[in-house]
Order: structure tokens, then C-alpha cells, then sequence
């Protein structure tokens, strides 16, 4: 066995040495020898020219030619041909053949939209933006995102009424069905990236279908269904839609060298950075490399790492481009992933999964997969939902190692064992089996449905499904958990992009005079945390904000953040969120948020802003009306228990409560690493509960109460 050792890093920058040795064991990897072999017919790929796929080392190709030089481009045709026939048809297609960017405009340029508009749906709002942007480019010669092609994402529509390629997420999708459940807006709907199966698609899985035949029923225009995907179960799919056509298209890929660790690294960030200097040291340069990692935070500081040993004189190798791609970034960050880096100098991108399958980005030749993806998490069990980071699963880790061949043979480092790789699980879970169900039940209801009666394509278990009637009920939106009809107060809910509960605390907010701050709450529990914490700066960064630390918890204390923010002027925005440890663009977009909000609230009659100002009381009681099932109560010396469902918890450290101990606190956040810990506390009171949600109350009895 061939076995390489490495060691970088310099101690004189503060960054410790490490060590780590790797044992290549090549494996030649071929996606169609991936977990799935659907069945298939596979169209003719002998114009196919081998040399194209080197696009990337010829940054300045035109973006026509990029599009021709696209798998896809020979099979345009045939697939026309195949859309037009039938009404519902399965693409599959290894990521980075065209799926997303051309199949929309072929449809398009082929008029088989007739008079409505193509919505294709992406799982990811980075996605949808990024890709929209890119479409434009391609077929508007200079025309700008929103004009004929567009995008609707949550709290953000770039549309306009030219719009005929709309591209947006899936989520939206599932909104825009609720106003018309038979999506007569759409004459050709793609539910893309379907493999993904976000709770979202997957609800819409049985929308299109319900419309598509309700339509036919009535005569009215008919709407084709288009599902695409990279992987997927094709039976499945074809089953649930009446045994529909599914086309295959064959792509390029090269063989993709896969390297395991030999041995375990529980500290698999540090590990990413020390095998992108061993590849970065022998690499030539513009071979770029991509990162998986896990979230926001974690790229951001594995970024850091990155380019200061990029700068230091002892470490070899070209200069470094180090990009970063998460959900919250702004749009022009984004893009910047997709730009070649200059000559001689390396590119490396560290991402979320987004990049697993979602966008591709060209040039890339190593991955380094950290083997961990963070991912919503619910147990019916406990009634809380965590975002957990967790293990991925065999289809995750190829994905992630053929982003490595799309345009050469390339290698994958999987920090992680063989023997570790065998033992993770084969498919990933479908989110519908593993989150709060709360949101999609409402969202079934609006539709006069019964989620337990919906045409799921995979069943979400009948714990969940009636846990979440039975939050439903609790909150006032429906009178029994088996009714179909909403309340009143249900519809309203139905009307705010949130999780019902926080729809709950708007609409309730007037009643206790605080709407002001009750948005302005929710808004920053919408977006991306505002808190930078840097790893090395934790003290200091909690020092600074000390300030604005409440009693009451870290509701109020975000909430002084905002108001304080806003008083700031546009100049000194900068320099203050930098001296405060405030992520500017996360509480901008938090702004973004609350002013749609706003809107919202009005088209509710909700039209008053009214404010506390300091009786911060009323403000605690209106969170409560939203998350009563939300609330721990102490047992002893920081050990807190559930109220909901008797699990044990403590107060996360990053917590401004955490040295305290409350009677009682409403939570918002649960994180899970060996203990579960809560975050986004608000202390209140019993008396509270009782007078909010007395029904709740009468099967949840307070510890302190019994005793
Ligand atoms: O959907 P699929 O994975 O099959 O491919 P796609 O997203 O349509 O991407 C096709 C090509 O467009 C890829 O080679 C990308 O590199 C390129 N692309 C880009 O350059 N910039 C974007 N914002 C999106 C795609
Ligand atoms: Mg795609």
C-alpha cells in the first residue's frame, strides 16, 4: 500500500502544527455504478466530443459555447420530442449535465409553455438565485435577472410581469399553491433536484399531481409535469405518477480517484484544512478544490484557517482564491464561487451540501469531503426538532466525490475511515420522515386536505402527522385534530412564510400591544444567526455585546441588538457591527425580513404597530402564546427538563442565561451534541402558562405545581 504522511502548518502564526497521514486507495468511481440503477433508455450520445469537457482551463469561452459544450446540448431534440409527448416525465442526469439551466430555456425557445410560464422549483434559495442569474445571462444577451427570466424565493420575489422562466423554491411553490391549488399560473411545472426530497418537494409531489388531474377533469389548459433529479429510485417516482416515462441522459464524468483516512479524526475541520495544504503543496495550480463542511460558522472559520496559512512565506505551493458558499450569503458573493480563479493561483470553494448537487462549479479537481452534513432533525419521541450535525449517507459521499470528475479525472479525500464509510447509511432519509410536521399540515389544510389522508409519496409515520394536528389544535388554527376546516386564526397563520407558532405570536402581538417587537423578534429567528462568535475571540466578542444582555433572556437581548443597530448611522454601520461582533449582512437581511413581515400583518388587519417600549412583559406573554410547548423548567443545579416531553436539557454556553437559572424558560433553539442543550431562551412564568394555555396545562403539569 502506498501510504503518504504530510505535516504543515506553522506554529509562529498561532496555528498549531498537524499531522496526518492518508492512505490513497484508489478506487476508480463511476456514477452509474452509484447506488440507484434505474431503469432507463438512454438516447444516443455519438456527437459526443471527449475534449470538451475541459471548459474550465479556457475561462474565456463564450457563455454560447459553454451552453453547446453542455451534455444536454445533443440531446435537445430528443428531449423536446419526450416532453412533448408526455405529460409527465422523470430526467435523470448526473449533476453539471444542463438539467437546471437549459432544459428550461429549450422548453421555452420550443413555445411549449403556449400561454403560461415554466416554474422550475429548486430545494435551496442560493440555488434559485444563483441559477436564475445565470439563465438570464444565458439567454438574455445583457438582460438582467426579473425581466423574462426570474426568481421567487421567501421574502425576496425578483419577478416581474414579463416573467416567463421562473425559477423558485420549493417552498414558494408550495405558498403560491395555497392562494391556487391548481397552479394555473403554470403551464409546465419542474420540480428539479427531486432526489433531495425536502419536505417541500415533497408536498408538492402530490400538489402537481392533484392538479395536473383536476385540470384535465375540467378541461382547463393542461399542466406538464417535469421531475429531475441526479439519483433517485426511478420505480418509485414512475409509480407514484401513474407509471410515467423516465429518460436518462448520459453525462461525462471521469474516473474520480477516492482516498480514505487511516484512521479516525474526530476533528474533522482541522483535518479538511491540513488535506487541502497537502493537495495545495503537489497540485498544479488552477486545479481547484472543493470543501464540504457543515454550516455558516464552520466555513467562515475553516476559511480563516485557510488564508492565513495561505499568506505564510513557509507554506509552498500558488496563490489561494478560498471562496465560501451557505445558504445566507448575499447573491454577489454567491456568483463569485463560479469565477475562475486568475492564473496561477488555486481556487478552493468550502460549502454546504449545497454543492453536493444543487450548483455546480466548474474546475473543480479535489474534494474533500468532511463526511458530515448538518441536517434538521425531529423525534416524535421528544417533540423537538434539532438541526443536527450528522453523519452523511453513501448516496451524499458519491455525490460529493463525483464533483471531483466533471471535467478531468480527479481525487476525493474522505476524512474518514473505510471501515467508518461502510458503517453510514445507504440513502439519506427523506426530510417529510425526520422533521416537524406543524407547517405542512397546515399548509395541507389550507388545500381543504387531511394530512392524514394526503397522497404522500412516502408516508411521514402517523406519530408525526398527529403530533403536528395535535400543535395545530393546541395553537387555536383548527377545533379537533381531525377537522379539515381551519379557523379563522388557522387561516391567518396560513398566511405568514413561518412556522406556526411564530405566525401564532404576530397575530397575537396586537393584543398585547408589543407587534414592533414581536416582528422584530421573529424576523431575527428567521434569518441566519447575527452573533459572530470567532473561535479565538469568544471572550471578547461577549465582553462587547455585554451591554445589551437582558434578564429576560436572549429574545430581549437580540431584540436591544436591533434597536441599538438601528440607531446607528448608514456610515458607521460597518465599524459598529465589526466592534460588536454583529454579522451586518445577517441583521440587514433580518430588516429585509421583518419589512415583508410587516406586510404581511397588514394584509391580516393587523395593521397597528404598536410597541411595549420597556414592559418587556407583554412581549414575554405574546412569545409565550406562540411557544407554550416550547418551555423547560428547572429540576436542579442547571439541569432543566421539558415540560412538553420530559427531556432532560441545559442551557447551551453561548446562552446569556447560561449562568443563571430560572425558574422557568421558553426556548427556541435545541442543539444536540452528547447532551442536548437549548438556545434562544426567555425566562417567564407560571402563572403565564396557565393563563395562555390552560388547556395545554391540564396534561403538562409544572414539577413545582405537583410537588
Ligand atoms: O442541473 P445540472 O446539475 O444538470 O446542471 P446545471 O446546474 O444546469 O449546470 C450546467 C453548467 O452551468 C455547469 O457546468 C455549471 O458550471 C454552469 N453554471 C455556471 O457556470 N454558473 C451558474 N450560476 C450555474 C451553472
Ligand atoms: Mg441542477
Amino acid at each position: 500500500m502506498m501510504e503518504s504522511k504530510y505535516n504543515i502548518g506553522n506554529t509562529k502564526n498561532g496555528v498549531q502544527k498537524f499531522q496526518m497521514k492518508m492512505k490513497p486507495i484508489p478506487v476508480i468511481f463511476n456514477n452509474s455504478n452509484g447506488p440507484s440503477s434505474p431503469k432507463k433508455i438512454k438516447l444516443n450520445d455519438e456527437n459526443r466530443n471527449p475534449s470538451n469537457g475541459q471548459i474550465n482551463n479556457k475561462p474565456k469561452i463564450s457563455i454560447q459555447d459553454q451552453r453547446r459544450n453542455l451534455p444536454v446540448f445533443d440531446k435537445r431534440n430528443k428531449l423536446l420530442d419526450l416532453i412533448k409527448r408526455h405529460k409527465t416525465l422523470i430526467i435523470l442526469a448526473e449533476t453539471g449535465s444542463g438539467k437546471t439551466t437549459q432544459i428550461p430555456q429549450y422548453i421555452f425557445s420550443a413555445r411549449l409553455q403556449e400561454n403560461g410560464k415554466i416554474g422550475i422549483t429548486q430545494p435551496r434559495r442560493v440555488a434559485a438565485v444563483s441559477v436564475a442569474t445565470r439563465v438570464a445571462q444565458e439567454y438574455g444577451h445583457g438582460m438582467s435577472v426579473g425581466d423574462t427570466v426570474g426568481y421567487s424565493v421567501r421574502f425576496e420575489d425578483c419577478t416581474s410581469n414579463k416573467t416567463k422562466i421562473k425559477f423558485l423554491t420549493d417552498g414558494m411553490l408550495l405558498r403560491e399553491s395555497m392562494f391556487d391549488r391548481i397552479l394555473m399560473e403554470y403551464t409546465v411545472v419542474i420540480l428539479d433536484e427531486a432526489h433531495e426530497r425536502t419536505i417541500h418537494t415533497d408536498v408538492l409531489f402530490g400538489i402537481v399531481k392533484r392538479a395536473q388531474k383536476t385540470r384535465e377533469d375540467r378541461n382547463l389548459a393542461p399542466l406538464k409535469i417535469i421531475i429531475m433529479s441526479a439519483t433517485m429510485d426511478v420505480d418509485h417516482f414512475s409509480r407514484y405518477f401513474n407509471n410515467c416515462q423516465a429518460v436518462y441522459l448520459e453525462g461525462r464524468t471521469f474516473p474520480v480517484n477516492i482516498y480514505y483516512t487511516i484512521k479516525p479524526h474526530d476533528d474533522y475541520q482541522t483535518s479538511c484544512v491540513a488535506t487541502f495544504f497537502k493537495i495545495h503543496r503537489e497540485a498544479p495550480p488552477n486545479h481547484d478544490v472543493l470543501i464540504f463542511l457543515t454550516g455558516q460558522e464552520e466555513i467562515e472559520a475553516c476559511a480563516h484557517r485557510i488564508r492565513m496559512l495561505a499568506k505564510d512565506p513557509d507554506v509552498k505551493g500558488p496563490s489561494v482564491k478560498c471562496c465560501t458558499l451557505y445558504a445566507a450569503q448575499p447573491g454577489a458573493q454567491q456568483m463569485s464561487v463560479f469565477q475562475p480563479a486568475p492564473p496561477n493561483t488555486r481556487k478552493v470553494v468550502i460549502s454546504t451540501n449545497i454543492a453536493e448537487t444543487s450548483v455546480t462549479i466548474p474546475g473543480i479537481r479535489y474534494v474533500i469531503d468532511s463526511g458530515m452534513v448538518k441536517a434538521r432533525t425531529f423525534h416524535p419521541s421528544t417533540g423537538l426538532e434539532l438541526l443536527k450535525v450528522q453523519k452523511i449517507s453513501h448516496e451524499q459521499a458519491w455525490q460529493r466525490a463525483g464533483r471531483a470528475g466533471r471535467d478531468s479525472e480527479g481525487h476525493c479525500y474522505r476524512i474518514y475511515t473505510r471501515s467508518q464509510f461502510e458503517l453510514m447509511e445507504k440513502t439519506t432519509t427523506p426530510e417529510i420522515q425526520r422533521a416537524n410536521l406543524a407547517t405542512v399540515a397546515l399548509q395541507i389544510l389550507t388545500l381543504e386536505l387531511h394530512p392524514n389522508y394526503f397522497d404522500f409519496l412516502d408516508k411521514p409515520s402517523k406519530d408525526a402527522v398527529g403530533l403536528a394536528c395535535e400543535q395545530l389544535k393546541l395553537l387555536g388554527a383548527v377545533n379537533s385534530v381531525d377537522s379539515i376546516i381551519l379557523t379563522p386564526l388557522g387561516r391567518k397563520m396560513s398566511k405568514f412564510p413561518l412556522d406556526p407558532r411564530f405566525s401564532k405570536i404576530l397575530i397575537t402581538a396586537q393584543q398585547y400591544g408589543c407587534l414592533q417587537e414581536a416582528l422584530t423578534v421573529v424576523s431575527l429567528l428567521s434569518g441566519e444567526s447575527i452573533l459572530i462568535n470567532p473561535v479565538t475571540k469568544q471572550a471578547e466578542a461577549q465582553n462587547v455585546r455585554q451591554k445589551f444582555c437582558s434578564a429576560y433572556g436572549d429574545h430581549v437581548t437580540l431584540l436591544n441588538i436591533f434597536r441599538e443597530f438601528d440607531t446607528v448611522g448608514q456610515n458607521n454601520r460597518r465599524t459598529w457591527c465589526h466592534e460588536h461582533f454583529i454579522n451586518m449582512r445577517n441583521i440587514l437581511h433580518a430588516r429585509e425580513i421583518r419589512a415583508q413581515l410587516e406586510q404581511v400583518c397588514k394584509k391580516c388587519d393587523l395593521g397597528v404597530m404598536s410597541s411595549c417600549g420597556g414592559d418587556l412583559d407583554r412581549l414575554r406573554k405574546c412569545l409565550v402564546m406562540g411557544l407554550f410547548m416550547n418551555v423547560a423548567e428547572l429540576v436542579r443545579d442547571h439541569h432543566y427538563i421539558t415540560l412538553d416531553k420530559k427531556q432532560s436539557v441545559q442551557f447551551h454556553p453561548s446562552s446569556c442565561l447560561h449562568r443563571q437559572q430560572p425558574h422557568l424558560v421558553l426556548f427556541t433553539e435545541v442543539v444536540q451534541t452528547n447532551k442536548c442543550y437549548l438556545r434562544g431562551l426567555t425566562t417567564v412564568e407560571a402563572a403565564w402558562l396557565q393563563e395562555i394555555a390552560p388547556e395545554y396545562m391540564k396534561t403538562h403539569t409544572l414539577r413545582s405545581n405537583s410537588s
